[in-house]
């Protein structure tokens, strides 16, 4: 039998299969609330299913994929690391037209950087070739090479956003102690226990464990990254034994599967970042969509090329052109601004081989359709997967 696309397939013998039921995301949904649906993760947040859908900057977490998800009562959020200010405040009204449930806003917590000129130029030499490819002119400095975390971080708190998720570090004691002031959840990133154990010791509310299967940038803030890559069914038990705050566990969850796995390595809840990047409401290019669909397993690898810092992509021209330079390459987020112009001529063409196509190392299980059919079809095959277990 062909399944389709957009179902999800479980393999296993006859009778095991008969047991797992194959959801359609065109199938009619009912309302379920069941047992495992209720975790410290679900009280802490106000939402319905343990199931976040993961900010991911860059234009993919539209308001219309964040209101979608936490209308469907998982937890939307949206990824404003690039944002301004004020396209921050925008979306973040946008969304609240579209719901009125919980979501969460996401930002990049900056690390200190030093700007080389040398450096500099050398990268712009090396990636000469592919701007003249496409077509581009002379690459100019930008004025700024990140937007300021501390003017994005005040929308957030005006806002009053009821959750606040970050990656990259951990916010200043007395930021996190105005979020905590205003009745903002906040919720951080570790890629290892320790840092898992930094972040409860700081006072955050729930922490995300972040396997290296993941899509996307990794959100190491303590230690070497060559030595923080491990993987989600290493990394979950081990922080949720050594924290008391809820764990959501992220990195290769694609299904009710992931789903059930994650709730039984310990974790409170699972966030997922490419399940929700080929879906309708995703602002991802068509490209991206395209890449991530059609990814292996081993298609994916940890690049610094595009933005300085280590993040899990589908291989691509660009990252063959620059990953053997990678020692010499600026820090981020000087070479994610040296790259931006390649990346938008790269996006305007239709052009993979130059765009940054984050995802993880289970991508290819990705979805089409409408998010909420998504988060629909995550809770009805975790409750068959659970079920099917008992
Ligand atoms: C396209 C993309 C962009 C991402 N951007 C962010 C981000 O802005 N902030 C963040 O905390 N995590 C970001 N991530 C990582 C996710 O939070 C999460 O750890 C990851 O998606 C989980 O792995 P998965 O993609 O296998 O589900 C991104 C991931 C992807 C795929």
């Amino acid at each position: 039998m062909r399944i389709p696309r957009n179902c999800v397939k479980m393999r296993g013998t006859e009778n095991e299969r008969a047991g797992a039921t194959l959801f359609s995301l065109t199938q009619p949904t009912k309302e379920l609330n069941t047992m495992w649906s209720t975790t410290p993760l679900t009280e802490l947040l106000s939402i319905r299913y343990p199931l976040i859908q993961a900010g991911m900057a860059g234009g993919t977490t539209t308001p219309e994929l964040v209101a979608a998800v936490s209308r469907a009562g998982g937890l939307g959020t949206l990824g404003a690391g690039y944002l301004t200010p004020d396209a921050i405040r925008t979306a973040i009204r946008s969304i609240r037209e579209q719901t009125d449930r919980p979501f969460a806003v996401n930002l990049f917590i900056p690390e200190p950087y030093s700007v080389d000129d040398t450096q500099i130029a050398d990268t712009q030499r090396r990636m000469a070739g592919i701007r003249a490819k496409l077509g581009l002119p002379e690459p100019q400095l930008p004025a700024a090479f990140a937007e300021s975390y501390d003017a994005q971080l005040a929308v957030v708190l005006e806002e009053r956003v009821p959750v606040f998720s970050f990656t990259f570090g951990l916010p200043a004691p007395e930021e996190l102690a105005e979020l905590k002031r205003l009745g903002i959840v906040t919720i951080g990133t570790a890629t290892t226990t320790a840092e898992a154990v930094q972040l409860e010791q700081a006072g955050v509310d729930a922490i995300t464990a972040q396997g290296s299967e993941a899509g996307g940038h990794r959100g190491t803030f303590a230690g070497p990254h060559g030595e923080a890559l491990v993987g989600t069914m290493a990394l979950v038990p081990q922080a949720a034994d050594a924290v008391r705050v809820p764990v959501i566990a992220a990195g290769g969850i694609m299904d009710g599967r992931g789903v059930a796995a994650a709730l039984a390595l310990g974790a409170a809840g699972a966030q997922l970042g490419s399940a929700f990047l080929a879906c309708d409401e995703s602002g991802a290019h068509p490209q991206h969509k395209a890449a991530v669909r059609a990814a292996a397993d081993s298609g994916t690898s940890l690049t610094r090329a595009f933005s300085g810092k280590p993040a899990r992509g589908v291989r691509n021209a660009f990252m063959a052109e620059l990953d053997p330079a990678a020692d010499t390459l600026p820090p981020y987020p000087v070479q994610n601004a040296l790259t931006r112009d390649i990346r938008q001529a790269a996006a305007k063409r239709d052009e993979p081989a130059y765009l940054s196509l984050w995802a993880g190392q289970a991508a290819g299980l990705a979805r089409t359709g409408r998010a909420e059919a998504i988060v629909e079809a995550l809770v009805r095959e975790t409750e068959a997967v659970l079920g099917r277990l008992r």
